[in-house]
Order: structure tokens, then C-alpha cells, then sequence
């Protein structure tokens, strides 16, 4: 997997970053089959709670896409420190994305490569929801 790549592009991702409030500024981007690649950034509210991080935003776009396949996620924040997915884009990439590689960065360079189920064990899904 083009790991470098998927790096690049959480890091140009964070350009596009709306957080006024935060000025916390977070990239992603999200591996698909066939390489394709789909990338996110934060985008915050006055609302504050209507806010949206950057994983969801590549994940929602991925999705709406039609992407079925996903390998990994590269997330880059502008602290230039790791930044880990929050729980509640844990509990959406395990319910849409699966167990995939999560890419970690610091100084635009990858750092630590987790898989999702070590960031989220024992996972609330959809098979413990009823039939
Ligand atoms: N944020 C993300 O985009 N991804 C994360 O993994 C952690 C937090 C955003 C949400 C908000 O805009 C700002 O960072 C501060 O929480």
C-alpha cells in the first residue's frame, strides 16, 4: 500500500480545514479499493456540536461514493503531534470501514500504523443490535 501517498494527501486535506473555534486543524485521508482515495478535513460550527471531524468527513464521502472496500485511514493534525480518531469516528470507521490500518502522524511523516480494533476492542456493532 502507497503509504507515503496516503500520508500527502491527509496532510493537504488539512489545508482545507474549517476550525475557527479550535484552531485545531485535522486531515484525513481514507484508502478504498482500487487505490482510490478519499480525504477530509474538520469542519466546525458556532454550534460547536454540530461540528464534524476530518475521519468522518472522508468517511461520509467515501460512502456516498459508493465505496464498498477500505484498507486505511492517515490522519495528520496541525499540532504536527499524533493525532488519534476521536471515539465517536472509532465506533463509525469500524461500523462502515472495518478493521482497517489506522496511520498515524507527526511532522508529516507517518509514525505509528494501529489497526482499528486496537483503537476500539470489543466493539459495540451492528450484530448485537436485534434481527
Ligand atoms: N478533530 C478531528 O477532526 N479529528 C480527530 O480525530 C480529533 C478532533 C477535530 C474536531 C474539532 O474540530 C477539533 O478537532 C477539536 O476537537
Amino acid at each position: 500500500m502507497p503509504i507515503a501517498q496516503l500520508v500527502l494527501k491527509a496532510c493537504q486535506a488539512r489545508e482545507n480545514a474549517h476550525a475557527p473555534f479550535s484552531n485545531f486543524r485535522v486531515g484525513a485521508a481514507l484508502m478504498g479499493g482500487d487505490g482510490a482515495i478519499y480525504t477530509g478535513c474538520n469542519i466546525e460550527s458556532s454550534s460547536l456540536g454540530l461540528t464534524i471531524c476530518a475521519e468522518r468527513v472522508a468517511l461520509s464521502k467515501a460512502i456516498s461514493e459508493g465505496e464498498k472496500i477500505f484498507h486505511a485511514i492517515a490522519i495528520a493534525s496541525s499540532t504536527r503531534k499524533k493525532c488519534m480518531p476521536c471515539g465517536a469516528c472509532r465506533q463509525m470507521l469500524w461500523d462502515l470501514a472495518g478493521n482497517i490500518d489506522v496511520i498515524l502522524i507527526e511532522n508529516d511523516q507517518p509514525v505509528q500504523q494501529i489497526k482499528l480494533m486496537d483503537l476500539l476492542p470489543q466493539a459495540f456493532e451492528r450484530s448485537d443490535l436485534p434481527e
